[in-house]
């Protein structure tokens, strides 16, 4: 068992693209914790440095307490797992699995044991005499698992080792994974980009968004109380709803949120209060997830919007609305292009909003164009629909015009740059 720590690690690729940028994070040892974040994030790259496949450009690394930048990567008793965990194709399952302990010259009779114990513990000990070209997918990656578990090592690092499986064998693995490494107690770092298996497995989820650290925490504290508007929305499974407003404070009887043709009122009671009426006059990003929004009845008096239905979503379990309520939309905040920050250019603001303007969608370019002083109200922005959960028996058509409960509490209130104004508790 070990603890990994990264200390300002960076990342840049010969050719100058900055991969990750500046990480420090740290794995308790025995720690589950869970590497989170969308493709071309650094992921990989983060997990090879700690392997020592790829080389650190700057910061250190410590493993156990010693620092590791160097050391050989059979030095550093990490083991790994990737996405397509290669195999050996002439060895048979018991041959792939003991492959480690047989180089390291291990007692045969142990090897056999742990073996046949370990095959048990994944499932596969009835392919043991098997060649892994008769195996399926699953079953190829329990060998991949176990061989690289057999010989104990200190640090388990697994890239994406479930991401090639249908959905039903991704669970049923996801499970196996989380009690067999818990068993053993080994550090584990885990990356994926599927949100569900972060929150599910997770001790702690450490999320990135294009090399840079975005936040990290336990699963109940990064999806209640996320950092940045960015981890909010990668966290929710049914779209954010992500609007503008701007702050007023009227006669300083309390916090307005203006959305326009909607208001909702923040009270001075609320915590939150005093850090959103820094923002009075400005424009802020308000998140809501589809569970703080319900249906109400005309007369219902609470903090609401209205607006028309869209169009409705069966989703199995549930229905979903889309609801029009002219609020202006925003799209997910990004931090900014660290490749600029690799390059040895300085970010002034023309620059910057240059290349959000490249790299954002459509409504983004939009929003840019428009944040220089128009009224939010007004102009040609894209409106937002409201998403509202149904449940199984929608009371709600399309077309129909309808009130939305929103519950205040649950707002969660961004700069325009996706950073939280009022702060996480860690
Ligand atoms: N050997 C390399 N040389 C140059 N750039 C690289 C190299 N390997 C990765 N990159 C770039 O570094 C960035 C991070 O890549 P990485 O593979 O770490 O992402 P990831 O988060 O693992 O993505 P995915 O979820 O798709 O696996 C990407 O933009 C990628 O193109
Ligand atoms: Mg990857």
């Amino acid at each position: 068992m070990s603890s990994v720590v990264l200390d300002k690690v960076t990342k840049v690729y010969p050719g100058g693209h900055l991969a990750v940028d500046r990480m420090s994070l740290r794995a308790e040892d025995g720690e589950f914790l869970v590497l989170l974040g969308p493709s071309g994030c650094g992921k990989s790259t983060l997990l090879r440095m700690i392997a020592g496949l790829e080389e650190i450009t700057e910061g250190d690394l410590w493993l156990d307490g010693q620092i590791s930048n160097h050391l050989a990567p059979r030095d550093r008793d990490v083991a790994m797992v990737f996405q397509n965990g290669a195999l050996y194709p002439h060895r048979t399952v018991r041959g792939n699995m003991a492959f480690p302990l047989e180089i390291a010259k291990a007692d045969p009779a142990m090897v056999r044991e742990r073996v046949t114990e370990l095959s048990k513990a994944l499932h596969i000990d009835e392919t043991l005499d098997r060649r892994p070209g008769t195996l399926s997918g699953g079953q190829r990656q329990r060998v991949a698992m176990g061989r690289a578990i057999v010989r104990q090592p200190k640090i388990f690092l697994m890239d994406e080792p479930l991401s090639n499986l249908d959905a039903g064998m991704r669970t049923e693995l996801r499970m196996e994974i989380s009690s067999l490494v818990r068993s053993l107690g080994v550090t584990t770092i885990y990356v994926t980009h599927d949100q569900v298996e972060a929150l599910t497995l997770a001790d702690r989820i450490a999320i990135m968004n294009r090399g840079v650290l975005q936040d990290v925490g336990t699963p109940g504290q990064i999806y209640n109380d996320p950092a940045t508007a960015f981890v909010a929305a990668f966290l929710s499974s049914q779209q954010l709803n992500l609007l503008s407003a701007t702050v007023r404070t009227p006669q300083n009887q309390h916090v307005l949120l203006d959305f326009g043709p909607h208001q909702l009122v923040i009270p001075w009671s609320d915590p939150r209060a005093y850090a959103v009426s820094q923002h009075t006059g400005r424009q802020i990003i308000i998140g809501i997830r589809p569970d703080g929004l319900a249906p109400v009845q005309e007369s219902y008096d609470g903090p609401s919007f209205f607006g028309r239905v869209r169009t409705l979503e069966y989703h199995g379990h549930e229905w979903l609305a889309y609801v029009e309520c002219g609020a202006p939309a925003v799209a997910v905040p990004e931090p900014p292009d660290p490749r600029l920050a690799a390059s040895g250019r300085t970010e002034s603001g023309g620059l910057r909003a240059m290349v959000r303007r490249m790299f954002a969608p459509a409504e983004q370019q939009h929003e840019d164009q428009e944040q220089v002083g128009q009224n939010p109200g007004s102009g040609h922005h894209r409106r937002a629909d409201l998403i509202v959960r149904l449940g199984g028996r929608p009371a709600w058509r399309p077309a129909m015009p309808v009130k939305v409960g929103v519950d205040v509490a649950r707002l969660m209130l961004f700069t325009t740059d996706g950073a939280r104004i009022d702060p996480p508790r860690r």
